[in-house]
């Protein structure tokens, strides 16, 4: 029996770069191809020392592509047709240079121009010297093109070109294969589903300069958006106030500041939601009134402030949750995770719930990256490596299909 890969009849643009590997990207280009993939191979001008473009050419059955426009007859070679054509960008081998000018903008050739053209899925496969690879500034770079929505193809350890061993070899044809047909397998498994999620902090004034909140980034809850909307879903993010922004169409942010309007948008979307994480850090109290005018020291050297507990979004939608709905939740905790985990689960009434510890180190707030352990209401369990939001995201969405 021949299985059909995921990724027929998709159009992928492979952008090959300046670096020894690129002799991989013949091989990489022939897997595209045999998985009934059409391939555009876009080279810079060093990758043409490394590799021919007969040889790209030949294996894609297109014309390779380096310059703006080709010389002789004047015609122009479109970044943004190929940037819309384009269910994937994939940049193998991407070298530090490369890297730099996708993190930075700098459209000088066609590779970078039409990178930045591309509403597809983006992937990169770093490949270089390993003191290359562990400069800060290659860091710097990935850790941008990561927050950009870009998935890292890690590179591997090795003996590397320069007969030095250590991190930096692209990873292989075959590995880079499979995290894009893992990924357009997943492509359109929420197709026609209403997600809504909640994300960021809450903010709850005190008078009209002040206001009690915590250290919520939304990032989180925004990968959570970018990915369901990319597998289909039509998303409602419910989020409080944050510096980070959809980029979705598909994404409808509804903008809230205290938790009370959160839960207000919150059940309003409930109503028609097939699935709902609580991705939030709701402030767990607000003050009992708010102050019209500024409250000032001089007048009042001493200032009390009385609380009032807010309301649990999570527990409000868990009480009125329909058969065939799912809710998610989060527990980020500090101590006694697991068993605080499950609890909240029970007593929120979720189906599934999404622990991450601050004992672990990069989980937790304005990390891009988070480590979990994903609890389900079956009493199964799964713990996951540190890894990037994006990522995450991806797993949570997983755990939810399955
Ligand atoms: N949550 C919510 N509304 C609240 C508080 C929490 O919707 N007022 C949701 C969060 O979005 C998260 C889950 O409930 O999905 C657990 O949040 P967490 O702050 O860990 O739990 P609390 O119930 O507030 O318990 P505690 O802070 O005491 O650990």
């Amino acid at each position: 029996m021949t299985l059909i890969s995921a990724l027929a009849g998709k159009h992928i643009v492979l952008g090959i770069t300046g670096g020894i590997a690129a002799y991989k990207s013949a091989l990489l280009a022939r897997l595209f191809v045999k998985a009934g993939a059409e391939v555009q191979v876009i080279m810079t001008p060093s990758a043409r020392e490394f590799i021919t473009p007969l040889t790209m050419s030949t294996l894609t059955g297109k014309p390779v592509i380096t310059e703006f426009f080709t010389a002789n007859t004047g015609e122009w070679h479109s970044h943004v047709d190929l940037g819309l054509w384009a269910d994937y960008f994939v940049a193998a081998p991407a070298t530090a240079c490369t890297l730099a000018k996708m993190a930075t903008g700098v459209a000088d050739n066609m590779l970078v121009t039409s990178y930045l053209s591309t509403r597809g899925r983006v992937f990169v496969a770093p490949a270089m010297d390993l003191d290359m690879m562990a400069h800060p500034s290659t860091s710097r770079n990935l850790a941008t093109l990561e927050a950009d929505g870009v998935r890292i193809i890690e590179a591997a350890s090795g003996e590397l070109a320069s007969h030095l061993s250590g991190k930096g070899r692209m990873a292989e044809p075959a590995e880079i294969l499979e995290v894009l047909e893992r990924d357009a397998a997943h492509g359109c498994r929420l197709a026609g589903k209403h997600v809504m999620i909640t994300a960021g902090p809450t903010v709850e004034r005190i008078d009209p300069v002040r206001y009690i909140s915590n250290f919520s980034t939304g990032k989180m809850g925004y990968a959570l958006a970018e990915e369901a909307a990319r597998r289909g879903a039509s998303v409602t993010l419910v989020s409080g106030p944050v510096t980070v922004s959809a980029k979705h169409p598909s994404v409808n942010v509804i903008k809230v500041e205290s938790a009370q309007e959160m839960l207000d948008a919150a059940r309003r979307a409930f109503d028609t939601a097939d699935i709902a994480i609580m991705a939030a850090a709701v402030a767990d109290y607000a003050p009992e009134t708010v102050a019209d005018a500024k409250i000032k020291r001089e007048k009042q050297p001493e200032c009390e402030l009385r609380l009032t507990a807010n309301p649990d979004i999570a527990a409000t939608l868990g009480a009125v949750k329909r058969h065939g709905q799912i809710l998610v939740g989060f527990a980020l905790e500090t101590d006694n995770e697991s068993a605080n985990a499950a609890g909240k689960m029970a007593r929120k009434n979720l189906d599934m719930i999404v622990m991450n510890s601050l004992r672990d180190k990069g989980a937790g707030f304005g990390t891009d990256t988070n480590k979990v352990t994903i609890f389900k209401a079956d009493g199964t369990s799964r713990q996951y490596d540190l890894k990037s939001k994006a990522e995450v995201a991806a797993d949570i969405l997983d755990a939810v299909d399955e």
